[in-house]
């Protein structure tokens, strides 16, 4: 890490305090890192970890029943006093009583993921006075849902882990925060980096979101296999899940190549063979192919099963090179982010 002068260091923490002021006041927390939610991984121990360390970690609650994700709320309150989020995914079938439950045990904030969240939705989670969080695919959308009330909006870019949208970070950031003034919006997918950190506040982001670089936290619950599979992966081999055909639709996913995602390739040929020789219709093949990867995160990430599990995973994957503790993680994020500010800006001692 480059060296630079205690009076230097001093005037770029005060430039990077400035630049995600907007994003810590909405997230109540010291640095404006969220450590976004990731399924069966974002539990109690890593957000508590994530908050604890002065960041926002935000709990993975989009598959859980209500009574699960009391359970875990409450056990997260136990651990930390400081703020953290709910995500939530707008297609789960029991949503507003997720949302009920957040509003039971006073959840500051929720994330709602997973597709367009309806202005009732957002006006429900407001009515019991949390911020919302949305996530904006496009400028258009991100007006939008300003205008149903958003708090504070997230942009994640086709390098995330996870379920992705087309376009890279990188021209998101572009499209979106030269255009949005009224709410704090952070960034994610691809970061790794205090460097890349800085970069998007310099160009108008509040904050940063991450999940791969926080998978192989110390306080992480992952298994060791899935962590060892991430220290050992490069950022080629976080792939998008293929479509072999546009008749039958894929979610695009990305994840570390793996057995299960090679098999994914040759069932997929299967089921459409099957489908064009007449022995099963369109509806049957296309729900096998959803079905192939379900239960496949947690088989994974819980089990270890890291050659028929899922391994989601960002292409920033290729910067984890070991365990480390979550302070460290935010803590070296920081520093890099201030080297950065200092060189970039030619504070000198
Ligand atoms: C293993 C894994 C699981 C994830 N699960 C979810 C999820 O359940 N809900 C969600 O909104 N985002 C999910 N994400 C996306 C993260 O919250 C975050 O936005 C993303 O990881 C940021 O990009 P990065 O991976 O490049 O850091 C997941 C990501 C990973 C790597």
């Amino acid at each position: 890490m480059e060296q630079i002068s205690p009076s230097s260091d001093a005037a770029a923490r005060r430039i990077l305090d400035r630049l995600w002021a907007p994003g810590r006041e909405l997230l109540g927390c010291e640095v404006a890192i969220l450590g976004g939610a990731m399924s069966w991984i974002s539990e109690r121990n890593l957000v508590s970890a994530i908050s604890n360390a002065g960041g926002f970690g935000v709990l993975a609650g989009g598959s859980m029943p209500p009574d699960l994700l009391a359970a875990e709320i409450t056990a997260t309150q136990a651990m930390t006093d400081r703020p953290f989020g709910v995500n939530l995914i707008t297609l789960h079938p029991e949503l507003d009583a997720l949302i009920d439950v957040c509003a039971d045990l006073k959840v500051g904030h929720v994330v709602l993921a997973g597709g367009l969240p309806s202005s009732a939705s957002i006006k429900r989670i407001k009515e019991f006075g949390a911020k919302v969080l949305c996530f904006s695919p496009a400028l258009v959308l991100a007006k939008k849902l300003i205008r149903a009330g958003a708090d504070g909006l997230i942009i994640e870019g086709a390098e995330a882990g996870g379920h992705i949208g087309p376009v890279t970070t990188g021209v998101l950031a572009q499209e979106i925060l030269p255009q949005i003034d009224q709410v704090p919006v952070f960034v994610a997918g691809g970061i790794a980096r205090g460097d890349a950190l800085a970069a998007y506040l310099e160009m108008g982001a509040a904050g940063v979101q991450l999940g791969t670089r926080f998978v192989c936290a110390s306080e992480c619950i992952a298994h060791p296999d899935f962590k060892k599979a991430f220290i050992k992966a490069s950022a080629r081999d976080a792939v998008p899940t293929v479509q072999i055909d546009p008749q039958f639709p894929v979610i695009p996913v990305r994840a570390l190549t793996n057995q299960g995602t090679r098999r994914f390739m040759e069932m997929q040929r299967e089921v459409i063979d099957r489908y064009r020789a007449g022995e099963i219709d369109q509806k049957t093949a296309q729900l096998e192919i959803e079905h192939f990867w379900a239960g496949a995160l947690r088989r994974a990430v819980i089990d270890g099963d890291v050659e028929n599990g899922s391994l989601m995973a960002g292409q920033s994957v290729g910067m984890v090179t070991r365990e480390q503790p979550t302070a460290e993680i935010i803590g070296e994020l920081v520093d890099q982010a201030v080297a950065a500010i200092a060189a970039r800006r030619h504070i000198s001692g």
